[in-house]
């Protein structure tokens, strides 16, 4: 039986513990904002939350049970962690909630911590939608069936649903028994108005890999127990005999919301006949039966639960990356390289499109890349070689670019210092992901003049200051005890504000380049790629444009038309093919 659903809200976020990243030193010295000394202020008045006057049980363990705040990391920060976090969260014991702490940690939001119902459905709708994006990409997974039941999961995939269609994902809603509350007849009407359509039961194939792309599987929660009632029993059996699909490549994948319907919220999948989602997203923490899915993808989601909850319930969560919604817990599933591939789609990069001057081409693409908002577009790899031709590549930050070169400040006893004394060419590499767009230079290297080091050093925030002198690059130390003791030192040295020297191994390279090769992804692998070279003109030297693609159409108008001659040659008893022969192929080479 179908018990009534909760009164409580039965999906709810829970924010983690959030930990402050440590801020380590830089060990290298061209970060100007890099290495911050000490945490920022927290943004926060008090450390304690407090409560109004409530009538209600359970506040005085809020009151009581508020943790100091730790800090929350900036979105900065917390990215950079986003990795750390996520094999944390892997190793670490993450807490699984029985279906009471579940219940009670929904009626405590809902009560004395002043939540509705609808605030905590948008933000769990809102993680399923964001952890469904981060795993199935609009390019492969557009059509999403989502199977919504009669109480709050429902409502969640409700929300889900819209965040989809508005991430560019095209949902349909299978919704056979609707709610007849404002908050759910809101939820229909707004997916009505974005035209998202509603799929009877009766309308859904049996098999419905041919239709949809994913299936997110919204119909019970963790309030729910017993035996599903139709039409929800045959649904379930729908995504059962989906899920025992062989090849998973297949078959639309199964996303199950806080709980695989049909499962025990806290023994799982009791007769082992149940539905084997591929992702789980639990909502607040994970229920006690997450121990028992065994898909590739685990996701928690929700993040508004204020600290008196994890404390109160000894929660372990991961933290949220950035400003994420979701945050991937369990297992980063292994991936097949092979099978990892973009289609890049942008604007055609034609030579007459482009500037003479590669220089101008160069920092119109660089403006271009900032005012995307790209992270750091002034990264660039650097590869030396060495006098016995080894190359080596390592990332370092573009801190100037003019007529004259490409300028970076490093350690001038680090190991590409070295190779550059040995070998003054070089290449540099920008790569701008988001825009389908990459750079190579070429060239020879020089350093810059002691002055422009100076002048740049001296423009650098103090720690970095600091940092440049501490940093031994290149070379192994004990432990970054023995940095940051150094750099305390020197910290307590100039503590008085005092000039900071710049260190003689530290300093400018400039890249003066010989070519340029400006890259630009398209679909089906047909990028396009102009490359400027250099040649002399009347004693002077210009840049010379070439597009690789032309090259490419001119080495096949060449072959057409040796396959022409060839042709001409070989018909017998002839003088060669008519004007009519040739005409088709005539015409083909000059539309090359
Ligand atoms: C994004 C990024 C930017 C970097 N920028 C610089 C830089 O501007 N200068 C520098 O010396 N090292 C920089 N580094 C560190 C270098 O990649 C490298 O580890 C260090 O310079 C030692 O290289 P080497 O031993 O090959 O000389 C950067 C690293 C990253 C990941």
């Amino acid at each position: 039986m179908l018990t009534a659903v909760s009164k409580f809200r039965n999906k709810s976020g829970l924010a983690s513990t959030t930990r402050v990243m440590p801020f380590f030193l830089s060990t290298f010295p061209a970060h100007a904002t890099a290495a911050p000394l000490c945490p920022p202020p927290s943004p926060y008045p008090s450390p304690h939350f407090r409560l109004p006057s409530l009538p209600r049980r359970g506040l005085a363990f809020l009151a009581a049970a508020a943790p100091p705040r730790a800090l929350p990391p900036t979105p900065r920060q917390a990215m950079a962690s986003l990795a750390t976090s996520t094999a944390a969260a892997a190793a670490a014991e993450v807490t699984h909630l029985s279906q009471r702490d579940a219940a009670d940690i929904d009626e405590q939001l809902m009560g004395p911590l002043g939540f509705s119902v609808d605030q905590l459905m948008e933000l769990a709708g809102l993680s399923v939608a964001t952890a469904v994006a981060e795993v199935y990409k609009l390019s492969e997974h557009t059509r999403a069936l989502i199977i919504c039941g009669p109480g709050n999961n429902g409502g969640d995939g409700l929300v889900a649903a819209r965040h989809l269609y508005h991430f560019g994902y095209k949902p349909f809603v299978c919704y056979p028994k609707r709610t007849a509350k404002p908050l759910y007849s809101g939820l229909v009407t707004q997916l009505e108005s974005l035209a998202i359509p509603f799929v009877p039961v009766e309308d859904l194939p049996q098999d419905l890999s041919g239709q949809y792309d994913i299936v997110i599987d919204a119909m019970f929660g963790f309030s729910f127990h017993g035996t599903p009632r139709p039409p929800f029993d045959d649904l379930i059996q729908m995504l059962v005999s989906l899920s025992v699909v062989g090849d998973s490549a297949k078959r639309p994948p199964i996303v199950s919301v806080d709980i695989p319907s049909g499962w025990h919220v806290e023994e799982g999948d009791v007769s082992g006949g149940g539905i084997k989602p591929d992702m789980l997203v639990s909502l607040t923490a994970p229920k006690l039966c997450a121990k028992k899915f065994t898909g590739p993808h685990h996701f928690l989601g929700g993040r508004f639960v204020p600290p008196p909850i994890s404390s109160k319930y000894g929660l372990e969560l991961p933290p949220y990356p950035g400003t994420s919604m979701c945050v991937r817990i369990g297992k980063v599933p292994s991936v097949d390289i092979s099978s990892l591939r973009e289609n890049y789609i942008s604007p055609e990069l034609l030579e007459n499109q482009v500037m003479p001057n590669p220089f101008d081409q160069f920092r119109s693409w660089f403006d271009e890349a900032v005012t995307a908002g790209l992270r750091e577009p002034n990264a660039m790899a650097l590869t030396t070689v060495n006098k016995a031709g080894k190359p080596s590549s390592r990332m370092v930050l573009l801190k100037g670019v003019d007529k004259q070169g490409f300028v970076w400040y490093t350690n001038y006893g680090s190991q590409k210092a070295h190779d550059l004394s040995e070998n003054s060419n070089a290449a540099l590499l920008f790569y701008w992901n988001e825009m389908n767009r990459q750079v190579r230079v070429e060239g020879s290297v020089q350093k810059v003049s002691e002055e422009e080091s100076e002048k740049y050093f001296h423009s650098r925030p103090r720690g970095s200051q600091l940092g440049a002198i501490v940093s031994k690059q290149s070379t192994v130390i004990s432990g970054r005890e023995v940095l940051q003791q150094a750099y305390k030192e020197l910290e307590q040295k100039y503590s008085d504000g005092s000039f900071i020297p710049k260190p003689d191994y530290w300093g400018g390279y400039r890249l003066t380049p010989n070519l340029f090769e400006f890259w630009q992804g398209q679909q089906s692998r047909l990028h396009d790629r102009l490359q400027y070279s250099q040649r002399e003109v009347g004693g002077s030297t210009e840049w010379h444009i070439q597009s690789r693609p032309k090259l490419a159409r001119q080495a096949v108008k060449i072959a057409v038309m040796l396959l022409v001659c060839l042709m001409a040659g070989a018909t017998p008893n002839s003088h060669g093919p008519s004007a009519q022969d040739v005409q088709p192929l005539c015409s083909m080479v000059s539309s090359l």
